[in-house]
């Protein structure tokens, strides 16, 4: 299938593709989503069809703002309310009850797109060419974009138009180019489906801000149900990684055996070959980390050595994507 790779002046492109049912990748601030209507079952089969991902693995709504989250959610209280004032748009997405009933009227995303769950997760990104097309999407279609990451199932995601063209996802025909995605790791989610705040999965935003809105959450990883798709598989390069502490290239090299291809990804310089030097801030490093292990992966080594960085606002998404990526 060709693809077509559309600019901010041809958003109509994009839209008249999610409202003929088709899949349409979206530039986000964090990564890039292979987007299809929320509200149409048919569609949302489709982004489940090209990712091999399994049907009850629900999808994230994308929506232009936090009025148009609040039609999608019932019984919302003042935690959603704080959350979508100060976070919204942002790489926050917020589990909630969903509205039910025919996917005919507006707000009701169909049944498939949440893997059946009475629950929906929401999300208003922070990226221009994605609110306007979200926004142009409500005038004409629901307005409501289903979207997990642009990568096959249990790869890597994308954050640049690039990426995703390399993955080849069956049956996308439009890519909507918005540049490099500024965060570049994926959203943080948070439930509030429960009496006490869960997180689902650390993110662009930390738990300290999170908690300096609504108080009290807690860790809700582990429990596969709570969040189904966070397999610890996810995010994996297809070269082995080893994750390592050390705080200089002193530390890492006696690790390097010398008769193995090994590269080195790491927050310092260090006189190997080949290495990738990450900022050592964990958000600079968030930013450039899929890009890197992307890049890393072609090199043809036997094994990826990969220091993690130690302090910055996105230390907690960081650990947790590189916990994943080396297990
Ligand atoms: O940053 C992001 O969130 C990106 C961009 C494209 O917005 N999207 C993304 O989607 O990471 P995905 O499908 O790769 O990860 C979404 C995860 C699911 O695996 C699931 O664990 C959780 O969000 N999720 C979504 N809806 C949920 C729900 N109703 N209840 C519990 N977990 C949910
Ligand atoms: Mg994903």
């Amino acid at each position: 299938m060709t693809v077509t790779v559309v600019g901010g002046d041809e958003l109509d492109v994009a839209v008249a593709e999610l409202v003929a049912g088709g899949l349409v990748a979206i530039p986000t601030e964090t990564v890039y989503g292979l987007g299809a209507d929320a509200a149409s079952a048919e569609a949302v089969g489709k982004i489940f069809a090209a990712k091999g991902r399994p049907a009850d693995h629900p999808l994230i709504v994308h929506v232009h703002d936090a009025a148009a989250a609040a039609a999608v959610a019932e019984g919302l209280d003042e935690r959603f309310l704080r959350l979508a004032e100060a976070f919204w748009p942002g790489p926050l997405t917020v589990v909630v009850r969903r509205r039910s009933g025919s996917a005919a009227v507006d707000g009701v995303v169909a049944a498939e797109t949440v893997g059946g769950r009475p629950t929906v997760g929401l999300r208003v990104p922070d990226h221009p060419l994605t609110l306007e097309l979200l926004e142009r999407f409500a005038r004409v279609g629901s307005g409501l974009v289903a979207a997990p990451s642009a990568n096959r199932f249990g790869s890597i995601s994308p954050t640049t138009a690039a990426h995703v063209i390399d993955d080849a996802l069956p049956g996308l025909s439009v890519v909507v180019d918005g540049g490099a995605s500024r965060v570049g790791v994926e959203s943080t989610i948070v439930d509030l489906t429960g009496a006490t705040p869960e997180l689902l999965r650390p993110g662009g935003i930390s738990m300290v801000e999170l908690e300096s809105v609504i108080g009290k959450v807690v860790d809700g990883r582990g429990g596969e149900s709570r969040a189904p798709g966070m397999l610890a598989s996810h995010y994996a390069p297809e070269t082995p990684v080893r994750l390592v502490q050390a705080a200089h290239a002193g530390e890492l090299l006696p690790l390097i055996e010398a008769e193995t291809k090994i590269g080195v990804i790491a927050p310092f310089a260090i006189d190997h070959e080949p290495h990738w030097q990450l900022p050592a801030d964990a958000t600079g490093y968030a930013a450039r980390l899929y890009g890197t292990l992307r890049s890393a992966d072609m090199a043809g080594m036997e094994e990826l050595l990969v220091v993690p960085p130690t302090s910055g606002q996105l230390l907690e998404a960081v650990l947790d994507r590189l916990a994943k990526a080396s297990a």
